[in-house]
């Protein structure tokens, strides 16, 4: 036996073995263990993560008995998997919820691989397909990008993604998720179909259910298998509006940080990352950066682990509220949206520069959105609306960087929102253009015609602003601009719904704000 089973079990997840022991003998499952699919993410010149779980029943996941399984991976350079490029064995583990995160190297740069997991004796995965990055600094002509947020399982099916992965005779770089990938809540009245578990999960069994029922979603499958996925989080992997280490119940702290704990690592575990953003308890290092040659970059950002509590909540309680100019605690230059830490690597990274579109994967949207008809302002807290002198320092630091052509894509809101950001502090030149895409599934409040019109009126660096459809943006970029397609779909409660595009907008290079008046 060259590795024993206790060197197995304590090498950590995904070990790469070479010669595995005869320790671990896999059983028989009755269903495909493979049941939530697979995924790939984290892409780069010479790789990707490749993530599944090992599970006996999805929809109503039993911990699987204390034992590791041992799995083969394959990644191929052709979807028959007749040219076979790499291959080895991983152990799946029980503390990780038998989840692999598999960080495969030594690939080209800017080509498909596909891949897929193998379970002895004779259970097969699906395939999934993934696509390095182009080398450092090398010219890249055409990047295509989706971004999706926000996708409640009770808000209904998920033909967004269905239309997100359609053929589109390009090959797709990678998706964009930008946060509320579970909902920890459920809603009220008769939705299109209902969490398993209606109470809101608090224990790391709790979250892990949450995910495999989000997961065994058929289409959810699909678009984790149809590219690299770039992940972030907003609220609801966790609580709704909290803040570091305050939820919007002012819960006791300690058991605060142990619920954030259980969820963050849930979410670790469900999502195609690297090994190395395991949390360690309630803390995560998820903000990151990803280049695609010399076209653009993206910087990943955390919005909740770090953030200061929203300024003039309403009484006992944390989190959002709306606020007018009798709320002077907004104004204060200490409140960070993201930490000062991250601020702090986030202009650095401009600094470095280096790509011709500097993209933004912000979880809360940053566009001033003032929400009070007529004389006066009224702010929502929970975005950067709360967090003006933050926001303020971002625009200066772009500034201060000549950032080449920034472009934030934002989620949150359940609006299409086209914006240009405006800085006052450069006499309100645009500094960026702003894309907030739509939802998947998650709601909104219903409102009329005239409700937008009059928001628009008052808000006129917004170009649109449209609750109405579900969807998700299409971002293509060129050398020279950047287009986002606003897609909507029909039905949110119809899985094979029609979809089309709500509007385009364009970003031209060297100009920043979105092209026309
Ligand atoms: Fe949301």
């Amino acid at each position: 036996m060259s590795l024993s089973r206790r060197h197995l079990l304590t090498a950590g997840a995904a070990v790469a073995v070479a010669a595995p022991g005869r320790g671990l003998a896999n059983p028989r499952f009755d269903r495909n263990p493979f049941g939530l699919g697979v995924a790939s993410g984290e892409p780069t010149p010479d790789g990707f993560v490749i993530w599944t779980r090992v599970l006996a029943d999805p929809v109503t996941p039993a911990p699987l008995a204390g034992d590791a399984f041992r799995l083969a991976y394959q990644v191929a350079g052709d979807p028959g998997f007749r040219r076979i490029l790499r291959r080895a064995e991983v152990v799946a583990l029980p503390q990780d919820a038998h989840t692999v995160h598999v960080e495969v190297s030594g690939l080209q740069p800017g080509c498909d691989y596909w891949y897929r997991f193998l379970l002895p004796p004779g259970h097969v995965s699906a395939i999934g397909r993934a696509r390095t990055t182009a080398a450092p600094g090398a010219p890249v002509e055409r990047l295509d990008l989706v971004v999706g947020s926000c996708q409640h399982y009770e808000g209904g099916y998920y033909g967004a993604w269905r239309d997100a992965i359609r053929e589109r005779g390009r090959p797709l770089d990678a998706v964009v998720f930008l946060g509320d990938y579970i909902y920890e809540s459920s809603v009220g009245g008769t939705p299109p179909r209902r969490h398993n578990v209606l109470d809101n999960p608090v224990t790391l069994d709790d979250f892990r259910r949450r995910y495999a029922l989000y997961r065994a979603d058929p289409d959810l499958q699909r678009a984790h298998a149809a590219a690299p996925w770039l992940v972030i989080w907003d609220d609801h992997e966790v609580d709704n509006d909290y803040a570091d280490a305050q939820s919007q119940g002012l819960m006791d702290r300690t058991a605060f940080l142990a619920l954030r704990a259980a969820a963050y690592r849930a979410w670790w575990e469900h999502m195609p990352v690297r090994p190395a953003l395991r949390p360690q308890g309630p803390r995560a290092t998820i903000h990151r950066r990803v280049r695609f040659g010399d076209l653009a970059r993206i910087d990943l950002l955390d919005g909740r682990q770090h953030r200061s509590p929203q300024p003039c909540p309403r009484p006992g309680r944390g989190g959002s509220s709306i606020v007018g100019p009798d709320c002077a605690a907004r104004l204060d230059p200490a409140l960070s949206l993201l930490g000062q830490a991250q601020e702090s690597w986030l202009y650095d990274g401009f600094r470095a520069g280096g790509a011709r579109w500097s993209l933004l994967a912000n979880p809360v949207l940053m566009a001033p959105l003032d929400f009070q008809i007529g004389p006066g302002e009224q702010w929502r807290t929970d975005q950067w609306d709360g967090y003006p002198a933050a926001r303020a320092r971002l625009y200066a630091a772009m500034r201060a960087a000549r950032l080449s052509n920034p472009v934030v894509l934002t989620g949150d809101f359940h609006a299409h929102i086209a914006a240009d950001l405006l800085d006052p502090a450069a006499g309100n030149a645009p500094v960026a253009a702003e894309f907030a895409g739509t939802s998947i599934t998650s709601g909104a409040p219903q409102r009329d015609d005239a409700w937008f019109a009059a928001r628009l009126a008052e808000n006129p660096h917004l170009r649109l602003f449209n609750n109405r459809h579900r969807g998700h943006l299409a971002v293509s970029l060129t050398r020279d601009r950047l287009v986002a397609d606003l897609r909507i779909i029909e039905d949110v409660g119809d899985r094979l719904t029609a979809a089309r595009t709500l509007r385009s907008f364009t970003v031209e290079s060297g100009r920043p704000g979105i092209v026309g008046a």
